[in-house]
């Protein structure tokens, strides 16, 4: 009997069984000289429905264009007859899926759960429950909500006990192809619960602050990324148009519809016929409103190594600007210090670009938190979304460290509301 039930494990594989192949698809990377060269690039955008890995939006710095195999040849003569040089960052897309993550049995038990691979859904819906009994002292699971596909997902609380604690709240994997967040929350949340009861700062920090995380927010999307398209961002609920999902990350009620969020259901900014048109986001918001004496949240996404704040969709600075940025600097300090990575921080709409309709903004204006972050994680599009399984467990120190910064500050009351 046993020897059955070992068979029937074996035999489920995780593999990424991406449908839609990028086979000969290229990521290029540019560096426009001026607004002239920006133009030249979201034209070719536009015009051969390209996907931005890094926007010519973003101030400064270069510009990530995947392109199709069939578009390849004429996309490469026009840069070049427009007098633009490239290099080729990824030479075969499909052949980086298929190297990030090798095909491995399912690891539905603790004793089975590597933390340096990435996960399906399954699995990670498996090891919040797993977890939480492993831990069950101090780590409750909570449902957040339900998704538009029916699925559920959870937060794991983090808590030393008693009541009327700071909390800090943070999500991870709302844009569906970041696959190095969820990786990391759940690395993050493995260490705090170790490090209860422990000597030291973070011993000391669970005293006094909760801790509660979304290892997964969104898993609609999510799940199609690992079954379907390995590139796919948005959620997955039907649009009037032909195309499928909404931001996620444009969707929530701060300056909805505004600037740097599209109307075009085909785009990967596309808002949502209108605020809170997407159940997990509506879930997620419920979610963290009902946290009592929250004080801290921040939005895990990757990549592009950067620090954020609102706001996003203005350049006017937040009522908080300087508190934020003290903060901000310290994290990027404390992240450096880990393993060298540099990460630069900033408001969002003056480090990445203009977004309307943001977590961090709404949590922001609508909670009146003054400590809201927003996170680019690893690297700076070497390998982008596609970050090797050996960069987890290096990624997971450094943000761990950061996080720590936000952490201590709200344990020391500076961000008391
Ligand atoms: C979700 O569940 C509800 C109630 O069972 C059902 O009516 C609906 O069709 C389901 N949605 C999807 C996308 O499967
Ligand atoms: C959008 O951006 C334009 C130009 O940058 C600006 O003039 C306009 O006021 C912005 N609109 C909103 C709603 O913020
Ligand atoms: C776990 O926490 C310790 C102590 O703060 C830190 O040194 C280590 O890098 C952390 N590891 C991860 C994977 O976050
Ligand atoms: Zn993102």
């Amino acid at each position: 009997m046993k020897l059955l039930v070992a068979l029937i494990f074996s035999s489920i594989l995780v593999v990424v069984c991406s449908k839609v192949s990028y086979r000969g698809a290229q990521v290029l990377t540019l560096n426009p000289g001026n607004e002239n060269e920006r133009d030249i690039v979201r034209e070719l955008q536009v015009k051969y429905k390209l996907r931005f890995w890094r926007d010519p939006r973003r101030h400064n710095g270069p510009v990530d264009l995947q392109v199709p195999s069939d578009e390849l040849l004429t996309v490469k003569q026009l840069l070049v007859l427009n007098r633009m040089s490239f290099e080729v960052a990824i030479d075969d897309l499909q052949e980086s899926i298929l190297a990030q993550v090798s095909p491995r049995e399912a690891q539905f038990t603790l004793a089975d759960f590597d933390y340096n691979k990435y996960h399906t859904f399954a699995e990670i819906t498996a090891w919040t429950a797993n977890f939480a009994k492993a831990h069950s002292k101090y780590v409750t699971r909570i449902k957040v909500g339900t998704t538009y596909e029916n699925r559920t997902f959870y937060a794991l609380k983090i808590s030393t006990g008693g009541s009327g604690k700071k909390a800090f709240a943070l999500d991870c994997g709302i844009h569906a192809d970041e696959w190095i967040g969820p990786a990391t929350c759940i690395h993050v949340i493995k260490n705090l619960t170790e490090s209860i009861g422990t000597s030291g700062l973070v011993g000391d920090l669970l005293k006094d602050v909760d801790f509660y995380l979304i290892p997964s927010s969104n898993p609609d999307g999510y799940v199609y990324s690992w079954q379907s398209d390995r590139m796919w961002r948005k959620t997955r609920s039907p649009t009037s148009g032909n195309c499928f999902g909404v931001d996620p990350n444009r969707n929530w009620d701060s300056n909805f519809a505004g600037n740097g969020s599209s109307n075009d259901p085909c785009s990967d900014d596309y808002h949502g016929p209108h605020a809170w048109s997407e159940a997990n986001v509506r879930a997620q918001r419920d979610f963290v409103n009902g946290i009592e004496n929250l004080q801290g949240y921040i939005d895990i996404h990757s990549f592009s190594q950067l620090w954020m704040f609102p706001y996003g969709y203005t350049y006017k600075h937040a009522r908080d600007y300087e508190l934020l940025s003290k903060i901000a600097s310290e994290s990027v300090a404390a992240i450096k210090s880990v393993h060298g990575v540099v990460y630069t921080p900033g408001p969002i709409a003056e480090v990445i670009y203009v977004a309307s309709g943001s977590t961090a903004d709404y949590f922001y204006d609508h909670l009146k938190l003054r400590c809201v972050f927003a996170a680019e994680l690893r690297d700076k599009g070497q390998h982008g979304m596609l970050l090797p399984e050996s960069e987890i467990q290096p990624t997971a120190e450094e943000i761990f460290a950061g996080l720590l910064v936000i952490a201590r500050n709200i344990r020391e009351g500076n961000c008391a509301l």
